[in-house]
């Protein structure tokens, strides 16, 4: 087994990249970025100054590199088939940015080469590792809401500028993929897994060929419903609530909170308002953690295998399900 920090690079030189991701490897322990690499080496070279490793140009250059034992792959969300899939077949662990994939299919074949390459690939679905989830978790369990009975997620942002990948079919593509990925992980934390798909509407721009905005109904064998909205068309919302025999909870910012920001939790029943804050955590600095305590000691981790089979299922049937209106 290697010894030292994990030595990782970043294949393109995305937006998230620069204002999250890393930024969090500078700062964390057990990680250390070796090379980024860009289709523009001058573009590559602005990131390494900033957040130091080698500049490259070029993805293929940095996987042949022996010194780079992972990546993270922050391409539009349709690239990642075919680089995390050279990535992982080059020997190296994945860190992917969400969805590894647009089909279900193509997210299968990437987990199972990784399984058969014995190599780590998580998803990073960020906000799961925040503590503030561990929490609402936490009161669903002490029965604060009695008996639970629904759950409501939305993730919503305004119009993006005109050349935005979300706003091209390829390689990217439309809100369902870029933003409906987070109310749908939500559900699966509170509701289980085992959740069906019963309806689904998309407003379709015709001329641009992407979803702008949907929604989705799910729901559990015992008929706990999932009410999903998501879109690139509205003022910002970014929170879910669940509503139970006894009261309703509500957590605002709760996919995207800044590493400073403390997330408050809203608990309402029995018409009294409580609130508790939950103290401030870098979800992007919790998911590499995860990522190197899965690949240094093969820590289990929940943005792996199994969690990124049923997300990509859930999507792909909700995409199949949608009743769709063009515009
Ligand atoms: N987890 C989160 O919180 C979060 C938040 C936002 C986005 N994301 C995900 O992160 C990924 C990137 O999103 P982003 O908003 O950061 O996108 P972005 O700024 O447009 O970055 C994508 C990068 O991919 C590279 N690229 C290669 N081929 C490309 C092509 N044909 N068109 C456009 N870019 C190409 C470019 O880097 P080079 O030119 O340097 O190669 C570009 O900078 C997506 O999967 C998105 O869903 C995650």
């Amino acid at each position: 087994m290697a010894d030292g920090p994990l030595r990782i690079a970043v294949l393109g030189c995305a937006d998230i990249a620069w204002r999250r991701m890393l930024p969090a490897v500078v700062a964390t322990p057990g990680i250390r970025l070796v090379a980024v690499a860009g289709r523009d080496r001058a573009r590559a070279a602005r990131f390494a100054a900033e957040f130091g490793g080698e500049p490259v140009e070029g993805y293929e250059q940095v996987l042949a590199r022996p010194d780079v034992e992972a990546v993270y792959v922050p391409l539009p969300p349709g690239l990642h088939a075919e680089w995390v899939g050279a990535a992982l077949r080059a020997g190296k662990h994945v860190l992917a940015e969400k969805p590894l994939a647009t089909t279900a299919a193509a997210a299968a074949s990437l987990v199972a080469l990784a399984g058969r390459r014995g190599l780590v690939l998580l998803e990073n679905y960020m906000f799961v590792r925040h503590p503030l989830h561990a929490e609402v978790r936490r009161l669903l369990g002490d029965g604060v809401l009695g008996e639970l009975r629904g759950f409501t997620g939305v993730f919503g942002v305004p119009p993006r500028p005109d050349g935005d990948i979300r706003y091209r079919p390829a390689p990217a593509g439309g809100a369902l993929t870029d933003l409906g990925g987070y109310p749908v992980r939500a559900a699966q934390l509170f509701l289980g897994p085992e959740l069906d798909v019963v309806a689904a509407t998309a407003r379709y721009d015709l001329r641009r060929a992407v979803d702008l905005s949907g929604t989705a109904l799910l729901v559990t064998s015992a008929g706990v419903s999932a009410q999903l909205a998501f879109g690139l068309e509205s003022s910002y919302r970014c929170a879910y609530e669940l509503w139970g025999s006894q009261g309703r909870l509500v957590v605002d910012r709760a996919f995207t909170p800044p590493p400073d920001h403390a997330p408050r939790i809203l608990v309402e029943r029995r018409g009294s308002t409580t609130e508790k804050v939950v103290a401030p955590r870098d979800q992007f600095a919790e998911v590499l953690r995860a990522f190197v305590l899965a690949v240094r000691e093969g820590r289990a981790c929940d943005l792996g295998g199994g969690a990124i089979l049923r997300q990509a299922a859930l999507v792909d049937r909700i995409r199949e399900t949608a009743v769709w209106a063009g515009m």
